[in-house]
């Protein structure tokens, strides 16, 4: 029976409806006209990262800082990972989602601790309704703790896959630098409050789907991480929120889309924003997606940083968070349901 199936994948293309399991509330649904309508005048700021490493710094900077405090987001080109590292990466994700369902389901799981998976939806345990979407998850670092648990088929996933991860480090680490310092902050302050740090990737795959009017690749959710690289293949179907208003979020090949995360938002106190955002899904074409969450390790202690803070009552920045560590953090995060009230209320001081 169609519904049984564990994947969307492997029930996409035999059913001319959408499943009731995937079907939102009237209230809840895309406006796919208005998203395919403004795709192309989306106003996301785009940054170009070759002059952080020369003289003009200081003006890169500037932009990203203008960037998170207007927005929470960001694309940058000249980032440094190569095209070749990023074609090979989106090849052995489309050769993984090409592999038969028998080959796909012995790594199925819905335990959200689990390091390596293959999931649907985003968290069938606590959800009411499905998201189109299937998504293959890996932590990533230190890789040498995680690579031998990847799929080793394709034969060529775990070595694309490694490469794509380091340079997608190197990338997180640049703009963690240069986050701490439009903060105000030591270079290396965000790095270090990161203790051990975490990387996690996820390979989302979004099947063509027959009512996309229905229902969401991902409903709108923020990020839990501390920042998240995202790389989309041609296919649009990211928004982002902004002033109210839902933004198309146009690919540019090659070039990341960058969030903030919670965990930004708790250093920053505030001053910076985790933004909500989802994925549309469309009847045409398959989409492919693959985020980094850059994170901190699991006994990291998070907390608002001290110099953005003050006790003094009219300045109005009093630390708006308690300390918590992030493994805390992380299981609130998948305890709940993704389109439930913002995790980060939880460790709100009152
Ligand atoms: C995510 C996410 C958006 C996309 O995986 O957290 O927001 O475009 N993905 O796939
Ligand atoms: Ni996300």
């Amino acid at each position: 029976m169609a519904n049984s199936k564990a994947f969307v994948a492997d029930l996409a293309s035999s059913v001319s409806h959408v499943p009731a399991k995937y079907i939102r509330p009237t209230s809840d649904r895309p406006n796919l006209s208005e998203f395919w309508s403004t795709l192309d005048d989306s106003s996301i700021p785009v940054i170009d990262l070759q002059d952080l490493r020369g003289p003009s710094r200081p003006i890169v900077i500037k932009e990203i800082g203008q960037a998170c405090k207007d927005y929470g987001f960001f694309q940058v080109k000249n980032h440094g990972v190569s095209s070749t590292v990023i074609d090979a990466m989106f090849r052995v994700s489309r050769e993984f989602f090409q592999l038969p369902e028998s080959e796909r389901l012995k790594i199925h799981s819905n335990d959200p601790m689990k390091e390596v998976r293959l999931a649907s939806s985003f968290n069938v345990n606590t959800e009411h309704v499905s998201n189109w979407r299937d998504y293959l998850r890996l932590f990533c670092h230190p890789l040498e703790d995680y690579i031998h648990q990847w799929p080793s088929n394709p034969p060529s996933f775990r070595e694309a896959a490694a490469e794509y991860c380091r340079n997608a480090r190197e990338l997180a680490l640049t703009l963690l630098d240069a986050i701490s310092e439009s903060l105000g902050l030591e270079r290396d302050y965000i790095n270090t409050v990161l203790g051990k740090h975490g990387q996690h990737m996820a390979v989302n795959y979004y099947p063509p789907c027959p009512q996309p009017e229905l229902t969401y690749g991902l409903t709108g959710h923020t990020d839990p991480n501390a920042i998240t690289l995202l790389l989309q293949d041609d296919v649009p179907g990211l928004q982002v929120l902004n002033n109210d208003k839902w933004l198309p979020v146009k690919p540019i090949p090659y070039a990341f889309f960058v969030n903030i995360g919670d965990q930004i938002q708790v250093i920053s106190n505030d001053r910076y924003k985790s933004v909500r955002h989802r994925a549309l899904v469309n009847s045409e074409k398959e989409r492919i997606s693959i985020p980094t969450f850059y994170c901190p390790s699991a006994d990291a202690v998070i907390g608002p940083a001290p110099p953005l803070t003050d006790d003094d009552i009219d300045n109005h920045h009093p630390a708006f968070y308690r300390r918590f560590a992030y493994s805390e953090f992380y299981r609130k995060f998948w305890s709940r349901g993704l389109a439930e009230e913002n995790c980060l209320d939880m460790f709100k001081i009152k």
